[in-house]
């Protein structure tokens, strides 16, 4: 198989390949995954390489119960597992102690490991299938930004992986929220899918530590392998250039009225940050393949809710 081809709808097939150690793109609602068997070094490895992963970035085990969740932790805090209630199946990743089932490749060596149950229904069906939880960073290149759609993954890639279980778009559009309680304390690690405020209403205050990386990590590395460029992203109160043809616009939820509305996208024509976060990653996507674009100019969306973590992988992307 190749290409396009790869992309199927066959639990049962998805299934057989990962129990043959093979690697297997899943959808989940935040982003679609590179999955591998968490149980197993030698498929993990072959997830590190297709990603072009530096060993130091440890993965996220995705599983389908908390009794799954228990077989391979240590303790699970009831602090985190309060959370856990709330919102799995869902775009939330709980760092938890890890016991010697969890081989060191997966977590690069530390103590604890991700972990989440993602909501599509398709994936939990694999997830389900299977007698061990799945390893998967999302399913991109290192340093590239995170595929929404099973056309994303095939395209970037497609020759390194053996199938593609589709289960229609990322819905959420940004990574999990990733969450820590360490000496009484909760830490978010990673603004992602579920708001800070959400969490914040079922635990009280917590500690905003956004230190653990999200793609597009790397300055001026939008561009993807199937049409390499360096697109530049600088953010609107940041540009001091002069309009030209080459440069195109990523706005929350209002065109500029002087500039041509085809050098310009929308996230959201709604002003809602749901929305704008489904549609980030795609957008970013669409003007990186315009061949004639050289230069994204974005505008921060409102720093509440969602939009920490939409604002949180616009900085990235224009990190220098
Ligand atoms: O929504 C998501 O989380 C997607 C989908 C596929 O589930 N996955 C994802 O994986 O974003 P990835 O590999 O791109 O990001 C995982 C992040 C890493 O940046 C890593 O730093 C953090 O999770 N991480 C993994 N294990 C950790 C640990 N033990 N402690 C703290 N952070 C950890
Ligand atoms: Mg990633």
């Amino acid at each position: 198989m190749k290409g396009i081809d790869k992309i199927g709808t066959d639990v049962a097939f998805a299934a057989q390949l990962l129990e043959e150690d093979g690697i297997v793109a899943i959808a989940t609602e935040t982003v679609y995954g590179l999955a591998a068997n968490a149980y197993s070094e030698s498929s993990v490895m072959k997830v590190f390489e297709a990603k072009q992963r530096p060993s130091f970035d440890p993965l996220i085990v995705h599983t389908h119960s908390i009794e799954q969740v228990e077989s391979f932790t240590s303790e699970f805090p009831a602090e985190l597992k309060k959370l856990a209630n709330a919102f799995w199946p869902g775009p939330l990743t709980l760092i938890l102690p890890k016991n010697n089932k969890i081989p060191n490749i997966v977590t690069s060596g530390l103590k604890t490991v991700a972990v989440r149950i993602p909501r599509k229904t398709r994936t939990l069906e694999l997830l389900k299938k299977l007698p061990f939880p799945l390893a998967a960073p999302s399913a991109n290149p290192f340093g590239y930004i995170s595929p929404t759609t099973a056309q994303h993954v095939i395209k970037q890639l497609g020759d390194k992986i053996d199938y593609v279980l589709e289960d229609g778009d990322a819905e959420v559009g940004l990574e999990s929220t990733i969450v820590g309680y360490e000496d009484g304390q909760y830490i978010v690690y990673r603004a992602g899918g579920i708001s800070i405020e959400e969490i914040e209403a079922i635990v009280g205050p917590v500690l905003l530590k956004n230190h653990s990386s999200s793609n597009p990590k790397a300055p001026g590395m939008l561009a993807s392998h199937y049409a390499p460029k360096d697109v530049r992203v600088v953010h609107a109160e940041e540009f001091d250039g002069e309009d030209d043809e080459s440069i195109y616009y990523l706005r929350f939820d209002k065109k500029l009225k002087n500039i041509p509305g085809h050098r310009q996208v929308i996230l959201s024509k709604s002003s809602d940050l749901t929305v704008a976060a489904r549609n980030l990653f795609a957008s970013l996507r669409q003007l990186d393949e315009i061949p004639s674009c050289k230069t994204i100019v974005i505008e921060y969306v409102p720093n509440k809710g969602l939009g920490k973590a939409i604002n949180d992988r616009l900085k990235r992307a224009s990190a220098h």
